[in-house]
């Protein structure tokens, strides 16, 4: 791939909210994680883990918490991207709580492209009341959910999301 097809790659990505609700295979999954285990993380401690969720029932109880979002009960798959505390806060202490959180969206990120690369749709979402989530999938409390991101079988968009000009992001030197 040159960096034309990584830019057009990234290009025609687009947050998918219906799906057909075709299934999503076992070794489509294994694909996803093995790319998200390619993500740089702090120390290389790797503080993410993610719950996968297929079951209906969960997925409806899940929508509830994201404040009644269809695509979360609608996606055939669920992956609730979590922050793992302990991992690096072992090694780093206070600072560990902001690199768990950096190392999951990394992973999160990571699993939204390979999902694309897979001609899979999907929507990240932050969306959601974490005391229901946490119940609704037993996390233990040095676990924190930080993106349930919805994955499914579909078409994209007409049109892509536009973009503030990237200028407006930038600062030289100082802000
Ligand atoms: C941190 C974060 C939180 C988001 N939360 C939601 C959400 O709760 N519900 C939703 O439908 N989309 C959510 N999105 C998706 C954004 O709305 C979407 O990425 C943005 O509008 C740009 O569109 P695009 O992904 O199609 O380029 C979230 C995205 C990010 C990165």
């Amino acid at each position: 791939m040159d960096s034309s097809d990584f830019f057009q790659f990234l290009t025609t990505r687009s947050s998918v909210r219906e799906y057909t609700g075709a299934a999503i295979d076992d070794h489509e999954i294994t694909y996803l994680f093995d790319c998200a285990a390619t993500a740089p993380s702090a120390g290389n401690l790797e503080a993410w883990d993610a719950v996968i969720v297929r079951d209906p029932g969960r997925r409806e109880e899940l929508s509830e918490a994201a404040f009644g979002q269809q695509q979360v009960r609608e996606a055939p798959l669920l992956l609730i991207v979590c922050a793992n505390y302990v991992r690096s806060m072992s090694r780093y202490g206070e600072r560990g709580i902001l690199y768990a959180v950096q190392d999951a969206t990394i992973a999160g990120t990571y699993l939204m492209l390979a999902s694309h690369a897979r001609n899979l749709r999907s929507c990240w979402v932050g969306a959601f009341d974490e005391d229901p989530v946490r119940e609704i999938l037993s996390l233990p409390s040095h676990i924190r959910p930080v993106a349930i991101l919805c994955i499914g079988k579909g078409s994209l968009p007409r049109e892509l999301a536009d973009r503030m000009p990237v200028s407006e992001h930038l600062h030289h030197e100082t802000w």
